[in-house]
């Protein structure tokens, strides 16, 4: 398993701790972190609105998305809208946001994530079929080319909506920290295949200087 595993009581806690201490480790000035989608991120961002809003200067950070849906940035599917609602509306601005916008097609996010260099934190989720943020199994995004650090990508076998804008594993891997969140039963099994090196579950894939999963009691089962 690539990365550090760590059973928690509490992951938006959890999370919310990790993202506030990355900051006030920062190494260089400014912050930059790419957020996820999902219903543990929305829990996980919440808590972060509230914990970090007084050790965390979001006027200092630069918001980025490591996917997106290809629907309207207010559309109720859209990860910049999840975001809005349960992280930046609540603590005011941040210095830039940055939204996936599959109008553009994926150079222009390329080009920025190419002259970003590297992430602060990217925050990643896991689906019940191994996935994370939009590299799904079977779809090609998991072949993308060298150098290919953002490409649109689509659900071949249609479990998970909307065509997709996402990083590439590359893209994940140019960051300090990658934090990985998955809570409940439902993520027990892919979890389990992560944890036994099982390649067809894309998230067995991430990596980053440093991986760590902050996963619950139910989530970590199986191992
Ligand atoms: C997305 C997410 C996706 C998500 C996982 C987990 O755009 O849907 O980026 O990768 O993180 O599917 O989602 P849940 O937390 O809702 O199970």
């Amino acid at each position: 398993m690539n990365g550090e595993l760590v059973v928690v009581d509490d992951v938006p806690g959890s999370f919310a701790s990790r993202v506030t201490e990355a900051f006030a480790h920062r190494s260089t000035p400014g912050f930059s972190m790419a957020l996820s989608g999902g219903d543990t991120a929305r829990r996980c961002y919440e808590r972060l609105a509230g914990e970090g809003a007084d050790t965390v200067d979001w006027w200092q950070v630069d918001v980025y998305w490591g996917d997106e849906r290809c629907v309207p940035l207010d559309d109720v599917d859209s990860n910049y809208r999840l975001a809005r609602e349960a992280l930046l509306d609540r603590v005011g601005a941040a210095n830039a946001t940055w939204p996936m916008r599959c109008d553009e097609g994926a150079d222009p996010y390329q080009l920025r994530v190419g002259e970003l260099g590297r992430f602060d934190v990217v925050h990643l989720g896991l689906g019940p079929d191994g996935h994370t943020a939009s590299l799904f199994p079977e779809s090609a995004a998991l072949d993308a080319a060298e150098g290919r650090l953002v490409v649109l990508n689509d659900d071949p076998l249609a479990r998970n909506p909307h065509p997709r804008m996402t990083l590439t594993f590359e893209g994940i891997s140019r960051s300090r920290l990658v934090i990985i969140t998955a809570e409940g039963a439902t993520k027990a099994e892919a979890l389990a295949r992560v944890a036994a090196d099982d390649l067809t579950a894309p998230a067995s894939r991430v990596t980053s200087d440093r991986v760590i999963w902050l996963v619950d009691a139910d989530a970590a089962a199986l191992l």
